[in-house]
């Protein structure tokens, strides 16, 4: 058996837990101590009962290899009793969601930095999840953070690195380590929810997609269940080995760092889907022949069309999404008769409406969607309900938007981001919209009139906890919007998410350009906000 050794340490300023895990530079997290001193205080917070099982894995960026020997031995010598490690270090985040609940861990350590790039000058994570397979909420990153302010001492065992590429089981001091295949049980969980026969017959009829792994997680899962088990060609998986730098790519699937996709789907002979994830595997982007379709619609199409899963049939207790993400989704709501709750940005929001039985499906505007059969956000979920959707209905994804829309009315959205700007600026312009909201409602900026504008607070039904400050909503008579907030996961400076929402209705006109429908939203952010002047900038650097 291999001694504990006692490694002394100090405390690291910063390791506070942001909305998904520490994120920080590979050179940062390469520091002596330092992914030690985090880790260590996850495992003082989580205090595993003896013989506990950890669920460890990450989206195969450069470190992950090297976290993750290091989490072994910590485990080892901090109590754990079993270690499930996908293969190669890998684990999507929802299948690592999908390991800890079916393996009943007692939580997981998942290693990434999501979309963000990634290599030795590049960014790297370190998120932990609770047994019910979700993030940690904020009583437990908190407590975290508290631990990394007073940490002095973190434990490991004298032991060698394990063999990470060799499926089944080793011992590492008293504990075991299990090598598990990474795509199985995911695989699995995915055929047990949706009509894989439904879509196998599309394929068969000629139905093609493509779907852009942009050299991160997904590839294996996509390879297995697209090319694999439901029969598109091979080569319908893009970009499918994960890469350490991701190929040099921004793992984020939107329109511009999925540019090729887009332009493959609105060009000539496009296939029937495209759609990409991110960096982890659980984001999404669906683009149909021609059409782009935007997260928030997404939630809202994929909600109203869930009778033809046939795990999902009978059972949408509930629709929730995060505040800025468009009211779309409200609306399938109120038509369905189930209940559309209002949550602020960070899927852990979804987790106690999720694990009370209060929604099943979830959704957010920075391109993640889910539901109850994990409690991550899942990017090849999103796919496969789509093409079960288009399988079963026998619809172009345009048409069925074109039909969505004639329905409900169309919430034509935009995100405006001003990234790497001043945080005293960014503050500044924050807490001069605070200083507006006594007197905004009533005012009328162009064709729109303010209705209410308010600071978002969020008051979790499930567990009474409140959230306050997750922020400005300025709602504007007739459904439109805009809403202002400071990201929770940049690594630099402050970046601005200014969300743009002109709600339509069934007799306006629904196949617009967006931009040309945002104008008065846009001018009306502008003056409400003063952004050109906090910022300096004129212009915001990315539009999603
Ligand atoms: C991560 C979380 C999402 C959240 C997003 C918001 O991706 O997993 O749940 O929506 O961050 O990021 P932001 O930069 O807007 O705080
Ligand atoms: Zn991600």
């Amino acid at each position: 058996m291999s001694q504990i050794v006692t490694v002394p340490t100090q405390p690291y300023e910063g390791q506070a837990p942001g909305t998904s895990g520490l994120r920080k530079k590979v050179k940062v997290f390469a520091q002596p101590n330092y992914a030690e001193n985090f880790i260590q205080s996850v495992f003082d917070v989580a205090s595993p009962e003896p013989g506990a099982v950890l669920v460890i894995g990450g989206d195969g960026r450069f470190h992950n290899r090297t976290v993750i020997q290091q989490a072994i031995r910590m485990a080892a010598a901090n109590g754990y009793g079993k270690v499930l490690v996908g293969q190669g270090g890998i684990l999507s985040t929802p299948a690592a969601s999908n390991v800890i609940r079916k393996y009943q861990a007692s939580g997981g350590l998942i290693l990434s930095a999501s979309h963000n790039p990634g290599g030795p000058d590049e960014d790297f994570g370190i998120k932990y999840n609770i047994a019910n397979g979700g993030p940690a909420p904020e009583s437990v990153t908190g407590a975290i953070l508290a631990r990394t302010q007073e940490i002095d001492l973190w434990l490991t065992v004298e032991a060698d690195d394990i063999d990470l590429d060799t499926l089944g089981d080793v011992q590492v001091g008293a504990m075991t380590v299990s090598v598990i295949d990474p795509v199985a049980d995911y695989a699995d969980l995915m055929e047990s929810l949706f009509d894989f026969g439904a879509i196998r017959a599309a394929v068969a009829e000629g139905f093609t997609m493509r779907f852009d792994a942009m050299s991160a997680v997904t590839g294996p899962y996509a390879t297995e269940i697209l090319e694999n088990r439901l029969g598109f060609a091979k080569g319908t998986v893009i970009n499918g080995t994960p890469l350490e730098d991701f190929g040099g790519h921004h793992p984020d699937p939107n329109l511009i760092h999925a540019k090729a996709l887009y332009d493959l789907m609105m060009g000539e002979g496009a296939p029937d889907l495209g759609a990409a994830s991110d960096g982890d595997g659980d984001r999404n982007l669906i683009i149909g022949r021609g059409r782009f379709i935007t997260p928030s619609d997404s939630l809202a199409m994929l909600a109203a069309n869930i009778e033809c899963a046939p795990a999902y049939k009978g059972r949408l207790a509930g629709i929730a999404r995060s505040m800025p993400t468009s009211a779309a989704a409200d609306r399938v709501a109120e038509a369905l008769g189930v209940p559309c709750f209002e949550t602020p940005t960070g899927w852990k929001f979804f987790g106690n409406l999720l694990d009370a039985g209060m929604a099943t499906i979830c959704g957010e505007e920075s391109a993640g969607t889910g539901s109850d059969h994990v409690r991550e956000k899942d990017g090849l979920w999103a796919v496969l309900l789509w093409l079960n959707i288009l399988a079963v209905r026998k619809v172009s994804a345009d048409a069925l938007a074109l039909e969505h829309w004639a329905r409900f009315g169309r919430n034509y959205y935009a995100r405006h981001d001003y990234e790497g700007i001043e945080k005293a600026g960014a503050d500044a312009l924050m807490a001069g919209l605070k200083d507006q909201l006594g007197t905004l409602p009533g005012q009328s900026f162009g064709p729109l009139t303010v209705a209410v504008a308010d600071s978002f607070s969020y008051t979790d039904p499930v567990d009474g906890s409140v959230s306050a400050n997750q922020g400005i909503r300025v709602l504007f008579e007739g459904g439109s919007r805009v809403v202002f907030r400071l990201s929770g996961t940049g690594t630099q400076g402050a970046t601005l998410r200014v969300y743009l929402e002109n709600y339509t209705g069934p007799q306006g006109d629904l196949d617009a350009e967006t931009g040309d429908m945002l104008a008065p939203q846009i001018a009306a952010a502008e003056a409400i906000a003063g952004i050109a002047q906090h910022t300096g900038r004129t212009a915001p650097d990315v539009i999603t």
